[in-house]
């Protein structure tokens, strides 16, 4: 493996989904669809919907108070935090601004938000990987949130049974252990294919909301084939590049944490690589599809569930809207001494 001290690595992780649940059943009433379709197509169930008080700033906010407790270090010592988000309604003040003081971080440290739809995880790790390792930064505070509810279109039955809410965060600090951590990143865009996934303002005004759900100025729309297509070869191409540049093969890894969009596309992947299925992390069953959550929706399922062992080589991968796409292959560490990490 190629990484040079210091290493970056994942302290601490957090997430928070909504309670309310809304079933393929539930969709059915709304549009022409069934459980069948909806479970066949995409490997989706159910999904969560935010409250109405719960933006995306909210839902952020809680994941990171979460990551923040986890990675047993206090707010104070956060000095950087950065948002990934596609369904914030007010782009001033960032999400990153908002969350800043909701959880009580130190006034004065920078915060910004990203866009980079699905990706924007992996993108936020490699960002905050570059700048801890710059030297200017101990502690980052990512954060990926989306209410994707809000920028559903509920009349297109294609679209609306895909997305849901929820938010995940990770507290991502440097340390002088050699080899651990974030080992090798990629990343990638395509602003050509830019309109075959995008989230725009509409072009007729919202009928109402079905009951209970909400409609935004913007929504969803999605070309479903050209992007499945494209998400599969992308996420592949991205597997390989990252291991190869971390001189690793698909057989070391451990687990394999894809974007949660659909079943069939981690099916594709999982038979690319040439890796079983077990290797890989599926919630999208229970989530949906959240976006720039979806990572560390997983990540965070996983790690709970003590799916992640010390030393073991995780790989996440990711492709969205834009298009965009990313790897990143870590090697787990988490210091049992806190005299290795850097204060
Ligand atoms: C959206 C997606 C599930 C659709 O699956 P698909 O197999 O491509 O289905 P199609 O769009 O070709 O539609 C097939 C038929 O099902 C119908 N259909 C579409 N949505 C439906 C629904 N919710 N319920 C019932 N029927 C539906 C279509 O109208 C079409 O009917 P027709 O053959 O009579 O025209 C799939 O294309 C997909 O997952 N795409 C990528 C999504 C993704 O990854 N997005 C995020 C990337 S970050």
């Amino acid at each position: 493996m190629r990484t040079p001290t210091p290493s970056v690595f994942i302290r601490g992780l957090g997430a928070y989904k909504p309670s309310r649940r809304l079933t393929n059943e539930d969709l059915s009433k709304i549009v022409e669809t069934n459980d069948e379709w909806i479970r066949t197509r995409s490997g989706i169930s159910e999904r969560r919907v935010a409250a109405p008080d719960e933006t995306p700033d909210v839902l952020g906010a809680k994941a990171a108070a979460a990551a923040i407790e986890n990675a047993r270090i206090s707010p104070q010592d956060i000095d950087l935090i950065i948002v990934a988000t596609i369904s914030n309604d007010t782009p001033v003040p960032s999400c990153a601004c908002r969350i800043q003081t909701a959880v009580g971080l130190r006034p004065g440290i920078p915060a910004f938000d990203i866009v980079a739809a699905c990706s924007g995880f992996i993108y936020l790790l490699q960002i905050a990987n570059h700048m801890l390792r710059a030297g200017d930064y101990r502690n980052a505070l990512i954060i990926a949130a989306e209410r994707l509810t809000g920028v559903t279109d509920w009349t297109d039955r294609s679209t609306c049974v895909l997305f849901g809410d929820g938010a995940g965060a990770a507290v991502v600090s440097r340390c002088d252990v050699p080899y651990v951590g974030i080992l090798g990143n990629v990343l990638g865009a395509d602003g050509a294919k830019g309109d075959l996934l995008s989230v725009k303002p509409r072009d007729v005004p919202a009928p109402p909301p079905p009951p209970g759900l909400t409609v935004g100025a913007n929504i969803v729309r999605m070309t479903g084939k050209e992007v499945f297509k494209n998400a599969v070869r992308v996420m592949s191409q991205a597997c390989r590049g990252v291991l190869e540049k971390c001189g690793a093969t698909a057989g070391d890894v451990s687990l394999i944490i894809p974007h949660q969009a659909n079943m069939r596309i981690i099916d594709a992947i999982a038979g690319e690589l040439e890796q079983p299925l077990e290797k890989f992390k599926i919630n999208l069953d229970r989530f949906g599809n959240t976006s720039a959550a979806s990572i560390p929706l997983a990540l965070e399922e996983a790690w709970t569930e003590g799916r992640i062992r010390p030393g073991d080589l995780v790989l996440l991968v990711a492709f969205g809207g834009g298009f965009t796409w990313g790897a990143t292959l870590i090697r787990w560490w988490q210091p049992e001494d806190a005299a290795n990490v850097a204060q």
